[in-house]
């Protein structure tokens, strides 16, 4: 069985200012010791990343964005290119994330089309040397109709179609099922493991080095005392964590969760 360095990422969401997010980076990087054994990296709104990456820099903690545009740069109004994310210094950057994904549904995409828009965003944060973490997961219609796999396997075929799999050995996935986002009601460590299990098989298909050596983590309530059970299963690599990740000491558990079980 190989073994694979655990990452926390901290996705902030829309939350905060620079005066919480200066407490939170500090009470992060006070107790960073205690979680040597996982990479840890924080999402927090662009415009507070230029703080992020002065309070980070020099430690073992990496950041990026929660999105990024499909194109390099021109007539697009409110968007983040790849290149400005290398002007400060990101790691990786969120793709696909659900919430995203509703307001551009509002806006009447479907989702096969999101998701070859995200197989380009995809495609633009891996020429741009960035490490793209897509987000994958079903909606509770979705999981009401038994159709995860289905919607799984949907978006990671057409990302390996239009990029190959070997792009693949510089991203890591995400299982976000929507109906365990921000509502306390975490997937049981079975359920992810089954859905996380599929994902790496499905990859395997195409090249069993990649599918062993990619970081798949499973997000939707994490919190400090749920943390454990879900990185102790074969095929969860450590979290994407979005609410508890705004509190230091919470966050720091389950960076610790993820720490020793390495
Ligand atoms: P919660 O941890 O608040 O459920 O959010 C998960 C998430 O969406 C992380 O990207």
């Amino acid at each position: 069985m190989p073994v694979r360095k655990p990452l926390v990422a901290g996705n902030w969401k829309m939350n905060g200012s620079s005066s919480s997010a200066k407490i939170l980076l500090d009470g992060i990087l006070t107790q960073a010791k205690s979680f040597q054994s996982a990479d840890v990296a924080l999402f927090p709104p662009s415009v507070y990343l230029q703080q992020v990456q002065a309070a980070l820099s020099g430690s073992a903690i990496s950041w990026g964005t929660q999105n990024l545009s499909q194109f390099k740069h021109g007539a697009y109004t409110g968007e983040i290119s790849a290149p400005m994310l290398n002007d400060f210094g990101c790691k990786y950057v969120l793709i696909g994330h659900s919430e995203r994904r509703c307001l551009y549904a509002e806006i009447g995409l479907d989702q096969l089309v999101l998701d070859y828009i995200i197989a380009e965003k995809y495609s633009m944060a891996s020429q741009e040397g960035i490490i793209p973490i897509i987000c994958i997961g079903e909606s509770p219609e979705e999981h009401a109709q038994g159709k995860t796999e289905e919607v799984i396997a949907r978006l990671l075929d057409i990302v390996i179609e239009q990029n190959g799999v070997s792009a693949l050995s510089q991203a890591v996935l995400a299982y976000e099922p929507v109906w365990a986002i921000g509502t306390g009601k975490s997937a049981t460590p079975e359920w992810a493991q089954d859905v996380h299990s599929f994902m790496r098989e499905r990859i395997r298909k195409h090249d069993p080095v990649t599918a062993d050596k990619i970081q798949i983590l499973y997000g939707g309530s994490v919190k400090g005392d749920n943390a454990a059970p879900l990185f102790s299963m074969p095929d969860i690599d450590g979290g994407l964590i979005g609410g508890a990740s705004l509190d230091a000491d919470e966050f720091v558990k389950i960076c610790q969760a993820a720490s020793f079980n390495l």
